[in-house]
């Protein structure tokens, strides 16, 4: 569906912009942390969107439960190698939304409808302690709109994602234990020339609002040139610590 492809360019971006991105990363570490202090017991720990692990604490998460799941739809060998120092440390390939396998099927047979997300996994797990949905949240819709865009139109398309987003804000609610978000919101195109006025913006979150966030930081997610010579976008992120008391 072009998940692969995806997580290979964030890699290659990440090399590239490695200084700039070096305070979003050590921002989403220190809160992972910070929220990971509030779980009731310290059994299981889930990390959704861990996939490259460029914003995971997975020592310090090792040593704080007996076991780390680490999921997301995409592990690349070199994560997974560094998933294997630790021995408590599980690799989990999962779809957060629920949906992705449904949405294959509706691509080649575009009479159905449009699936909607209704994630299960874990729900039932009485062991779950911590659930921390990592800079994620945003791109559940993504990847599924693009592979899409031949067979939806484009409010068909805005709709799903913004069922998506809202269908795993729910899901951080009816998950057991103690839950966390880390999320991208908002992305703003600052032109180079410093005197320049902010030139667009876009709601990553497809209109679904977040209550007020309780850390919230610039993340420089594609200086100049990554997306354009002329211009540095840069995405506002939100935190909460407590998922469910934000948003209650
Ligand atoms: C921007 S990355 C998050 C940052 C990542 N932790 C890193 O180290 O760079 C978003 C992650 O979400 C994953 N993802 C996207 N859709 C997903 C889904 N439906 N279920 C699980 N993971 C998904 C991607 O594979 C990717 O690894």
């Amino acid at each position: 569906m072009g998940f692969l492809t995806s997580s290979i360019q964030v890699r290659a971006r990440y090399k590239r912009c490695r200084f700039e991105w070096m305070e979003h990363l050590e921002q989403t570490r220190a809160i992972i942390l910070k929220a990971a202090q509030l779980a009731p017991r310290r059994r299981k720990a889930l990390v959704f969107g861990a996939g490259l692990l460029h914003d995971i604490p997975l020592r310090q998460l090792s040593e704080m439960f007996e076991q780390v799941v680490l999921a997301d739809l995409v592990h690349t060998w070199p994560c997974r190698l560094e998933a294997l120092r630790f021995p408590n440390v599980k690799i989990l390939s999962c779809d957060a939304t629920g949906a992705i396998q449904a949405l294959a099927v509706v691509a080649r047979r575009p009479g159905l409808p449009t699936p909607e997300s209704r994630p299960v996994a874990f729900v039932d797990d009485p062991t779950l302690d911590f659930t921390v949905s990592v800079n994620l949240l945003s791109q559940l819709g993504w990847v599924p709109g693009v592979f899409l865009s031949k067979c939806r139109s484009p409010s068909q398309i805005e709709a799903l994602k913004s069922q998506f987003v809202a269908a795993h804000l729910d899901y951080l609610k009816r998950l057991p234990g103690h839950t966390a978000l880390i999320t991208d919101t908002l992305w703003t195109e600052h032109p180079v020339a410093a005197s320049a006025s902010p030139l667009e913006r876009w709601d990553v979150l497809s209109g679904v609002c977040l209550p007020e966030p309780e850390h919230a930081w610039d993340w420089n997610i594609a200086p100049a040139p990554e997306r354009s010579p002329l211009a540095h976008y840069v995405a506002r992120v939100f935190a909460y610590t407590d998922w469910k008391s934000a948003a209650f």
